[in-house]
């Protein structure tokens, strides 16, 4: 089964399209896990896959904390994702989503600026062998994502925008899912209508980064990743349901 598929059968099976990036921090190792490990089992009930990136892989490592958090997240059948936004040459490429592939995650995020040749091909072949998703990124959420993303490249002989060219890319590279920004609803609605059905947009950034789920959903966001807002509120467990419920209203 593809990850796209794996992740529309998590959200119907779950009755959420909520990703919780489970970003917590700590001064100790073994606090950080327990914490971790905590809230995921507090919001379960409530997300339909878990987003990990380097705050908790760089503390915990790999194959030991983070392998831990994997294997809870798959006994309440979430989907994980590791946010790594892999941006290397291709070599090195294949070996980081190999790693985190060989650890547990069922997809990895991807950097489109360094392209396909040498760069971005050997991780989707890994992930085709693998069966594991690939997802990229076409926009991000914070404030200076115009200086890279937003820029007027020439394609073609054509003006166009970078993250124009990236969302048709995600088509044609047959990608598990596209990230754009909650942050930029108008950037949603444009790549949503490139995308369509094809590849689903996932959107980070809403809550504490300015990002508003309504606009999101409408403007075409599938998934929403949410993190500050739901583990610094003072119920985690109800901020992830209400969100959840949230969303609904507007699907
Ligand atoms: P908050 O606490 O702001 O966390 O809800 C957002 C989470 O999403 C990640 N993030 C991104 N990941 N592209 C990504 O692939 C983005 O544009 C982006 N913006 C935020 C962030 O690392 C955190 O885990």
């Amino acid at each position: 089964m593809s990850f796209k598929i794996t992740m529309e059968c998590s959200a119907r099976q779950k009755d959420s399209n909520i990703i919780l990036a489970l970003d917590l921090v700590s001064d100790s190792r073994s606090t950080l896990l327990s914490k971790s490990l905590a809230l995921l089992k507090k919001a379960q009930p409530y997300i339909c896959a878990v987003k990990i990136n380097h705050q908790l892989v760089l503390p915990l490592g790999l194959f030991s904390g983070v392998k831990k958090i994997l294997k809870t997240a798959q006994s309440f059948e979430l989907p994980t994702i590791m946010d790594c936004k892999i941006n290397d040459i291709g070599n090195t490429n294949r070996v980081i989503a190999e790693n985190y592939y060989n650890a547990g995650f069922d997809a990895v995020i991807a950097n489109l600026f360094v392209g396909w040749e040498e760069g971005l091909q050997p991780v989707f072949e890994v992930a085709k062998h693998m069966e594991k998703g690939v997802i990229l990124l076409c926009y991000m959420s914070h404030k200076a994502a115009g200086e890279g993303y937003g820029q007027t490249i020439q394609q073609y002989n054509k003006p166009t925008s970078q993250y124009v060219a990236f969302a048709k890319k995600a088509i044609e590279w047959n990608a598990d899912g596209a990230v754009v920004g909650a942050t930029y609803p108008e950037k949603i609605k444009e790549i949503h209508e490139i995308l369509q059905d094809k590849v689903p947009i996932y959107s980070p950034g809403i809550g504490v980064q300015g990002g508003d789920l309504q606009s999101a959903v409408r403007a075409g966001a599938r998934y929403l990743i949410v993190g500050r807002t739901i583990f610094n509120a003072s119920d985690p467990a109800a901020a992830a349901r209400q969100i959840r419920e949230e969303a609904h209203l507007r699907e």
